[in-house]
C-alpha cells in the first residue's frame, strides 16, 4: 500500500499513531495533575524498562497532558553532555515566553525574574528579557553556582508562580540513569522538599531498568517514589498497536497477519511499529493479509538487523563486542559478570573498564550487582546471527 500513508512509526521517541496499553499510567498522571489543582502533591513518577518499549513516548504524553492544561513545562534528556542546569534552564523557556505578559501577577514576575537568574547562572551571555522590564521585581538570587541551592529556588519560585496562574510545573526527565550522581541526588532532594511542602510541581523520570536502583542509591527516600516498569504490551491489546493505526487510514489486518507480526515482535513496541511499517508497505490492498505479514516481518528483521541492532553493535569497540558476545551465550536474561570473565580466560577485576564502558554507552545495564544484561530485547539473538556469518 502507500508508503506515503503508512501510519507506523519505528524509531526512537516517535509517537505512535496509537499508544496503546499505557492506560493506567496515563490515568495515574492525570489523578495527580488533577490533585496538584487542590493543593496535593504527589511523589515522582518513575518510568523504567528496556530501549524500545515505550518509555520516551510515554513521558512525552504525560508532557503533553500537562500542557494541554497549560501547566509550566520542561521535559528534558540527559546524557547528551550538557549540564542538568542547562537542559532545565532551556526547556522552560517556551512555557515562561509565554505566560510572560505585563499583566502578570506578582508571583509570576518573581518566578520570571528568578528564571532569569537561573539562566545567567550557565550562560553569561545569553539574555531572555522575555520582552518585559523585570529590573524592579523581586526574586533572582537562583544564581549562586550551587546546584542544590539554585534549582530548589528556581522551581519553588516557578511553582508559586503556577500556582497563581491556576496551573502546575512539570519536570520530565529522560535516561534519567545517565544523570551525574551529584546531579540525580540534587533533584531527587528537590522533588522530596517539593513533595514534603506540597508544592504544585510533578516531576517524571525515565530511564533504564537500572534506574529505580541508581535512586535508591542516590537518596533513600527515592525508594518512596512511584515506579513503573515500561513492558511489552499486554497481550489483550497488542493487536491495536497494528489494527487502530491501519484503521485511521482505511485499511483492515486480517487476524492470521495480526498474529503473525505479534508473535514475530514479542510485543515490544518497538518492534511492532517496525514489522508494521513494512507489512503496510508489502500489503496489496486495504485487506492486509498473512502474506504480507509474512514477508513483512522478514523486511522488518532485516531493517532491524541492519539498523536498530547494527547501530549499537557498531558503538562497541572490539573488546567491547568480544564481551557481548560471551554474554550474549545466556540470551536476554542477564550474565554473572564473573561468568563472563570465565568464558573469556580473563580476570573478573581486568575486565571493569570494559564492562563500565559498555554501560556508559546505554548497551549493557546492571540488573542487580555483580550481574549485567542487555539493554535491547533480542540483542543475544542478533549476536548470534552475526557468529553465524
Ligand atoms: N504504547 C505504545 N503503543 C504503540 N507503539 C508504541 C508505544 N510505545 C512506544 N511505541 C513505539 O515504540 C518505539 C519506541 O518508543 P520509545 O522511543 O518511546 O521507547 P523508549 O523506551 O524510550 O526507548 P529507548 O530506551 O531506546 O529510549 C517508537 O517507534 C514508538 O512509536
Ligand atoms: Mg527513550
Amino acid at each position: 500500500m502507500d508508503p506515503v500513508r503508512n501510519p507506523y512509526s519505528p524509531g526512537a521517541g516517535r509517537k505512535p499513531a496509537a499508544l496503546v496499553g499505557r492506560d493506567d499510567a496515563l490515568r495515574a498522571w492525570d489523578t495527580s495533575l488533577q490533585r496538584v489543582r487542590i493543593g496535593r502533591t504527589d511523589q515522582p513518577f518513575v518510568l523504567y524498562g528496556l530501549r524500545g518499549v515505550g518509555k520516551t513516548v510515554l513521558l512525552s504524553e504525560f508532557r503533553r497532558n500537562a500542557a494541554r492544561k497549560d501547566w509550566i513545562v520542561a521535559q528534558v534528556e540527559a546524557g547528551t553532555g550538557k549540564s542538568l542546569r542547562e537542559l532545565i534552564g532551556e526547556a522552560l523557556y517556551a512555557s515562561l515566553a509565554d505566560l510572560a505578559r505585563p499583566s502578570a501577577g506578582r508571583r509570576l514576575l518573581k518566578g520570571l525574574r528568578t528564571a532569569l537568574s537561573f539562566k545567567a547562572s550557565y550562560d553569561a551571555t545569553g539574555t531572555w528579557g522575555f520582552g518585559m522590564d523585570l529590573s524592579g521585581t523581586p526574586g533572582g538570587g537562583a544564581d549562586t553556582g550551587i546546584l542544590e541551592t539554585d534549582l530548589k529556588k528556581l522551581i519553588k519560585d516557578l511553582a508559586e508562580a503556577a500556582a497563581e496562574e491556576e496551573v502546575g510545573l512539570a519536570i520530565l526527565i529522560d535516561e534519567a540513569q545517565d544523570l551525574d550522581d551529584g546531579e540525580l541526588a540534587t533533584l531527587c532532594t528537590v522533588a522530596h522538599a517539593a513533595a514534603q511542602d506540597d508544592w504544585p510541581v510533578l516531576f517524571a523520570f525515565a530511564g533504564l531498568p537500572s534506574l529505580p536502583r541508581i535512586l535508591a542509591e542516590a537518596r533513600s527516600y527515592a525508594e518512596r517514589f512511584q515506579y513503573t516498569r515500561i513492558q511489552q504490551l499486554d497481550a489483550d491489546v497488542v493487536a491495536e498497536a497494528l489494527t487502530i493505526p491501519a484503521a485511521l487510514e482505511e485499511a483492515e489486518w486480517d487476524d492470521a497477519a495480526v498474529e503473525v507480526v505479534v508473535g514475530a515482535s514479542g510485543r515490544y513496541p518497538y518492534f511492532l511499529q517496525q514489522f508494521g511499517q513494512e507489512t503496510w508497505n508489502a500489503a496489496t490492498g486495504p485487506r492486509i493479509d498473512e502474506a504480507a505479514a509474512r514477508l513483512g516481518v522478514a523486511q522488518g528483521n532485516n531493517q532491524l538487523d541492519n539498523g536498530f541492532f547494527r547501530a549499537r553493535w557498531d558503538r562497541a569497540t572490539r573488546s567491547e563486542q568480544a564481551y557481548l558476545r560471551a554474554m550474549a551465550a545466556d540470551g536476554d536474561n542477564g550474565s554473572p559478570s564473573g561468568e563472563i570473565a570465565a568464558r573469556l580466560s580473563r580476570k573478573l577485576t581486568s575486565l571493569g573498564p570494559t564492562r563500565a564502558s559498555l554501560i556508559a554507552k546505554g548497551l549493557v545495564y546492571a540488573p542487580e550487582h555483580g550481574v549485567v544484561a542487555f539493554t535491547v530485547p533480542g540483542m543475544a539473538a542478533f549476536i548470534d546471527r552475526q557468529m553465524l556469518e
